[in-house]
């Protein structure tokens, strides 16, 4: 067999021998649906955003989480039901979020307008949401000319969806993705199903969210003879919390996780919400982050301050490796051939004093220049227990600097062990240069996040 199927804006269609790596966005304007725009090709704007009807744990029903439809390669979408723009006014009828930014003055070229309002509409329709719509949910959306004052306004004129077909069918479970093998894309469903692919063909290559690879196709137009899909695989898809452990399906998209994650720590939230923009976070995962091995990944500064480890599967059988061993050189990491990252372990308690810190051009939706997390636990006399500084940005892989970590064990934390704890640095971080910042900029921001984070503990 060779096709695929799916519900889009509720009308069912078949795609016999779908190109592997065309995106959805391509797919659906040719299909007369141009409300959704390609602005930029790699999820910085916002513009090609579309709707999908997922699973919602918390309520068990279903909820619309939207994601730029340039990043999906279109066999990503089998299975699935996908909203756009047009389907939100059903027979010329603006819905509240469209008429919302009409009145608001929240349109000009109208260019970015279609994405805004999907990202609108599900915001007013996630569900159990109370008050006016949060304008941050519009954080993956840029417009280049309206200006946003009137956009947040449109948003913070928005109160609980109207009754509507879509808030019935947002009460229903969504579907669920099945096995998918066409020449060019698979989807198994297990674990070992999955290995058997990787195992059983020298080019497969797996893939996630594609909010990596989905940039990499478009922008510098690579190709893969044959991807794996692991987005059906629950095993990745869980999420368990225990008294001594945290385990993170290495498959769950980040905003996921940090609605599982109810009660998770402080340097958490901030983290997810600095990780580029809600449209990314509905799709990326921890999987993909650290698989990159990016030197400037955010994923692994945070988890290596909380000295998480990565349960990785295989032919050989599976092997669960501390993450400060698992970035081996510049983009290379300790998984063989054939293997695949199923979940990202967090050991508790978690450390006394956790913070994340990400320096880049802008505050939201943004590389990072430098990523730092640091952790420490002191005893009743405030001596040093544990500490933990683990960095993005300054080497050709994230690593903790285990020299300082072990010279301020036994230490009082006060101004002379973090002057102790900066020299280290000078003399072990290997910061580059680039277009983002130049090699002493980095050290200096860096020393300068241990300061930062001396005086947080203080305040
Ligand atoms: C606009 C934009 C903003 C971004 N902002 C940030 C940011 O703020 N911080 C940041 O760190 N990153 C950022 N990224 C990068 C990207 O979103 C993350 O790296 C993301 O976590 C990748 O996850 P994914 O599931 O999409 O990976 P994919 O693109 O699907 O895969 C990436 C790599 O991981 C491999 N892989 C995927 N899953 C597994 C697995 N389970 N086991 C083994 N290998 C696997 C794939 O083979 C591939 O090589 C941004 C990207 C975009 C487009
Ligand atoms: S076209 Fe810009 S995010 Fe998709
Ligand atoms: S209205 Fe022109 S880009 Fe937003």
């Amino acid at each position: 067999m060779g096709h695929i199927e799916f519900l889009l804006n509720d009308q069912p269609v078949r795609v016999d021998h779908p190109p592997i790596q065309i995106t959805l966005l391509d797919f659906i304007r040719s299909r007369g649906l141009t409300g959704a725009k390609e602005g930029c090709a790699e999820g910085e704007c916002g513009a090609c955003a579309v709707a999908i009807r997922e699973a919602d744990e918390k309520t068990g029903r279903s909820a619309l989480r939207v994601v730029n439809s340039c990043l999906m390669f279109l066999p990503m979408a089998a299975g699935r039901e996908i909203v756009t723009v047009e389907a939100l006014a059903p027979d010329g009828e603006l819905c509240e979020a469209q008429r919302a930014m009409a009145s608001a003055g929240g349109s000009q070229c109208g260019y970015c307008t279609p994405g805004f309002v999907v990202s609108l509409f599900a915001e007013q329709h996630l569900p159990g949401r109370e008050g006016p719509c949060d304008p941050m949910a519009l954080a993956g959306n840029l417009c280049r000319c309206t200006g946003y004052r009137p956009i947040r306004d449109a948003a913070l004129a928005l109160g609980p969806a109207p009754a509507s077909e879509f808030v019935d069918r947002l009460l229903q479970s969504a579907p669920e993705l099945d096995a998918l093998a066409i020449p060019g894309f698979s989807r198994p469903v297990t674990v070992d199903a999955c290995l058997a692919l990787l195992n059983g063909d020298p080019q497969a290559v797996l893939v996630s969210g594609a909010t990596d690879m989905g940039v990499e196709s478009n922008l510098r137009h690579r190709r893969w003879p044959h991807l794996v899909s692991v987005e059906a695989i629950d095993e990745l898809r869980a999420f368990s919390d225990s008294p001594d452990r945290v385990l993170i399906g290495a498959g769950l998209p980040l905003n996921e996780i940090g609605r599982r994650w109810t009660d998770a720590p402080d340097v958490f939230r901030e983290w997810l919400a600095l990780f580029a923009s809600p449209l990314i976070r509905n799709r990326a995962t921890l999987g993909g982050n650290l698989a990159t091995a990016s030197p400037i990944g955010d994923a692994a500064p945070m988890l290596l301050a909380l000295d998480a480890s990565v349960h990785l599967a295989g032919k050989a059988g599976r092997r669960v490796v501390p993450l400060a061993a698992f970035f081996s050189g510049y983009r290379k990491t300790a998984m063989g051939p054939g293997e695949l990252m199923t979940a990202v372990e967090i050991p508790k308690p978690l450390a006394q004093f956790v913070r994340f810190y990400k320096i880049a051009k802008r505050r939201l939706d943004d590389i990072s220049t430098v990523a730092a997390a640091m952790a420490l636990d002191l005893d009743s006399a405030d001596r040093v227990r544990r500490a933990r500084f683990a960095f993005g940005g300054v080497a050709a892989t994230p690593l903790r600097v285990t020299e300082a970590e072990a010279a301020v064990v036994g230490q009082p934390w006060n101004d002379a062990t973090v002057e102790r704890v900066q020299r280290i640095l000078d003399r072990v971080l290997q910061p580059m240069s680039d277009h983002r910042g130049s090699k002493a900029y980095r050290l200096e921001v860096s020393k300068s996040l241990v300061e930062k984070y001396h005086w947080e503990l203080r305040a």
